[in-house]
């Protein structure tokens, strides 16, 4: 009997399983996955406990609960101005659903769907799940800019959407308005819908700005935007997550959300809510926390050896190795081996966001997560810089 279906037949395990599974064998300091190793703020793990005491234990309606739908649009017009009715807001089991249903409700099998190179391990499985397409077009380091030249020609007759993560997983780009400009054009000269990530909206580095495209003229009615709580309130396990667009865009995601979980866990859709009112100081001590870590994080890995790629956004930090591994490690995936067994530090092998062709392009990077307790920090820095001396 042939068991497994051609749909999934070429996906491997992730990477994400591997490396943690293979840092908790060597009892490695673990910078691999973005998981905070701390905990969400306790205004909204109280929230979470208060909501289960209020008997909010039963299905949430299939598009979300009111209180967290308005909580959404509420926080897009305070920090970006856009202007949506709750009733555009869809809530999802964390953007990874969100992206899966906007896949499965906006596009049909053969569409083409544009996707920037080095791109979240998710976007592409479901793609192939949903028979459409992938086009790549590449992020070139090291700032991570792409050719609008090679933009352009990505898009043809058959292109459906353009997903665009911004803060960007695993570079830490943030796409400059010029550069959302160049993508609303094409995506109106193309009627082309853009699908947004934007998880790490609120992990921000030096002066950086978060724009959101649907606020870009002429976008708003062709522009869903996905985020989720996981990354700005460090409760990436909780998986809620939400779309918001044009009443046509949303319910078209709905169509498939409503078959594939119906609705999602509602105390935590009550605790959201509060976590989305919090006041600005929480976000922007978030901001300055993830600063002192991320330049923290940044000096270690130079002192270690790395040569590093300055991260405007999210979780991560993008560093070359060459002058650090012996001469038997020869890319990325040996790497992120070696130095788990060897050093005792886990970071993720970077070719897992590039297709097959295309690894070679990310062979000498290694990626590490800026989001843990300054002990975790600390301990790495301790076998990192070993490392340096005994090098020496
Ligand atoms: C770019 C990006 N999108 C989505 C996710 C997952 O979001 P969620 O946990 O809300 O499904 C992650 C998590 O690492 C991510 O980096």
């Amino acid at each position: 009997m042939r068991i497994r279906a051609q749909r999934v037949a070429a996906f491997g395990t992730t990477i994400f399983a591997e490396i943690n599974q293979l840092a908790r064998q060597h009892g490695a300091v673990n910078l691999g996955q973005g998981a905070p190793d701390f905990d969400a703020p306790l205004p909204v793990l109280e929230a979470a406990i208060q909501a289960v005491r209020s008997q909010l234990n039963q299905y949430a309606p299939n598009i979300g609960l009111p209180q967290a739908r308005e909580a959404i649009a509420e926080h897009a017009e305070r920090f970006y101005g856009q202007r949506v009715s709750p009733e555009q807001v869809l809530i999802t089991a964390g953007a990874t659903e969100a992206m899966f249903a906007a896949i499965l409700g906006l596009s049909d099998p053969e569409d083409e769907i544009i996707v920037f190179q080095p791109v979240y391990d998710s976007y592409v499985p479901n793609m192939r799940m949903a028979g459409v397409r992938p086009r790549y077009v590449n992020l070139y380091a090291p700032d991570w800019s792409f050719d609008p030249d090679e933009l352009a020609a990505a898009f043809t007759p058959r292109t459906k959407a353009i997903i665009i993560n911004t803060p960007h997983n695993p570079t830490g780009k943030c796409y400059l308005r010029r550069e959302l400009e160049i993508i609303a054009e094409l995506c109106l000269r193309h009627d082309v819908i853009a699908i947004t990530d934007e998880v790490y909206e609120h992990i921000l580095y030096d002066q950086t700005q978060h724009t959101r495209l649907a606020t870009l003229d002429g976008m708003a009615e062709r522009t869903l935007t996905i985020s989720s709580l996981g990354k700005t309130f460090s409760a990436t396990g909780w998986k809620v997550g939400w779309a918001i667009g044009a009443p046509e865009l949303v319910e078209s995601v709905n169509r498939a959300h409503q078959f594939i979980t119906y609705s999602v866990a509602t105390p935590l859709q009550a605790a959201a809510a509060t976590a989305l009112k919090l006041p600005d100081a929480y976000f922007e001590a978030l901001r300055a926390e993830f600063q002192r870590k991320r330049d923290w994080l940044l000096g270690m890995l130079r002192k270690a050896g790395f040569r590093t790629f300055v991260p405007q956004g999210g979780y991560f930090i993008m560093a070359d190795w060459r002058d650090v591994a012996p001469a038997h490690v020869q890319n990325d995936v040996q790497f992120a081996e070696w130095l788990i067994r060897e050093v005792g530090v886990a970071c993720i092998p970077p070719s897992a966001f590039y297709r097959a062709e295309d690894k070679h392009c990310a062979a000498h990077l290694a990626r590490f997560a800026i989001c843990k307790r300054d002990e975790t920090l600390q301990a790495a820095a301790e076998r990192l810089t070993a490392l340096r001396t005994n090098s020496n």
